[in-house]
């Protein structure tokens, strides 16, 4: 391809999506996307929604003409949830199924197992929401297209502050997960920085059901926050027993409560509750749009932020296979380590020097039993 075509191409993806106009019909052998994630298991709502996304990316890429006029295929890799088989999974879709790039995780635990093995392979792979800083960090080779915790974790505690009034945080903590550790740690710095305290902190393990103990000790601090940098299971378990003891602090979250079920789960006890995320799917952007609009008419919901950065992860792989007029690796890394102002569902992607994006936060409250969309806060 040359040139001008290279820099129209996602331009002209975008348009024929848009429209709806007939494409070419992509030929010739599949470019094959590596996707893997938590299908099953602990987190399944997590890989449910990431690989609906997925699903309607390449559905869209191949209705407009595919990767570089090559029809393209996600190979799927479930993890089940459990530490240990991410790394597996990277190996087998490089090695067996010849992927061009991976797509995966959602949590940075399950992330930074697999990012390894694609930097030492050399082959891209773009996460769509694990925020911990530590997974771009791992080399050249991994790429973000959401906010990192830096961000996140600074948001939610001067949200807390300034909006909520809060001056008393207790934390509960997954001492077993990089995502909950790190964004703990820019909460509280950032909580304290302002002038508020941090009056418990308290842990458990990833998996844990009982967390009354912790909260029985949190009660007795009369903190008035609780930050529980967890995922939706624990939120909701959380919430409920913190009501049964009669901890009235506000319950704080960041991206990992995001899911259906978290109000299935914690019910009534999350009035109140706050939590950052990264997309909105009340957007009224056109292209998020036509996304929601898909979503819907496929889903019968609407999609949550991971199933829109997923769809978006997707789509800026094409976009630089389409820039770097390949997908070999090397070309197809240096194209997507220059990706600006890509237009996405979730907004615009810049990947900075450290491959990371930097995104709007979303800020969630709990009322009347729905998740409704409050405030927004640029990086
Ligand atoms: N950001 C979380 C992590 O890094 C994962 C997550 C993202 C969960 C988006 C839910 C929604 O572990």
């Amino acid at each position: 391809m040359d040139l001008r075509l290279r820099l129209l191409a996602p331009v002209i993806t975008l348009l024929a999506f848009a429209s709806g106009a007939p494409a070419a019909a992509p030929t010739g052998d599949p470019v094959k996307l590596g996707f893997f994630m938590s299908i099953t298991g602990r987190d399944a709502s997590f890989g449910e929604a990431a690989l609906r996304g997925a699903r309607l990316a390449v559905d869209d890429l191949n209705a407009a003409g595919g990767i570089l006029g090559r029809p393209v295929e996600l190979v799927v890799e479930d993890n089940r949830s459990l530490p240990g088989e991410s790394a597996t999974a990277a190996k087998k879709l490089i090695t067996r199924n010849k992927v061009v790039a991976l797509i995966g995780e959602c949590a940075s635990s399950r992330t930074l197992e697999a990012a390894p093995v694609a930097q030492a392979a050399g082959l891209p792979l773009v996460t769509p929401a694990s925020t911990n800083p530590k997974v771009t960090a791992v080399g050249d080779c991994i790429f973000r297209v959401c906010f990192a915790d830096p961000f996140q974790g600074a948001v939610l505690a001067t949200y807390a502050w300034k909006n909520l009034g809060l001056r008393r945080a207790a934390l509960l903590i997954d001492s077993t997960a990089p995502y909950s550790v790190g964004l703990a740690e820019v909460f509280a710095q950032t909580f304290t920085a302002l002038g508020g305290a941090i009056v418990a902190s308290q842990k458990y393990s990833g998996g844990d059901k009982d967390f009354r103990a912790q909260l029985t000790a949190i009660r007795a601090t009369r903190a008035d926050a609780l930050f529980l940098p967890g995922y939706y299971v624990e939120a909701g378990l959380a919430a409920q027993q913190s009501r049964e003891l009669g901890l009235r602090a506000t319950l704080l979250g960041g991206d990992g409560f995001e899911a259906p079920q978290l109000i299935e789960i914690g019910g009534a006890a999350l009035e109140g509750t706050v939590y950052s995320t990264h997309y909105s799917a009340e957007s009224q952007d056109p292209a998020s749009r036509r996304f929601v609009a898909a979503y819907q008419a496929r889903h019968g919901s609407a999609p949550v932020g991971l199933a829109a950065l997923t769809y978006d992860s997707v789509q800026l792989v094409a976009d630089a296979a389409h820039r770097a007029g390949t997908t070999e690796r090397v070309a197809l890394k240096k194209a997507l380590a220059a990706t600006r102002d890509f237009p996405g569902i979730t907004g615009r992607t810049t990947l900075n020097d450290q491959r990371d994006a930097l995104k709007d936060a979303a800020i969630i409250t709990v009322r009347g039993g729905r998740c409704v969309f409050t405030d927004s806060v640029r990086p």
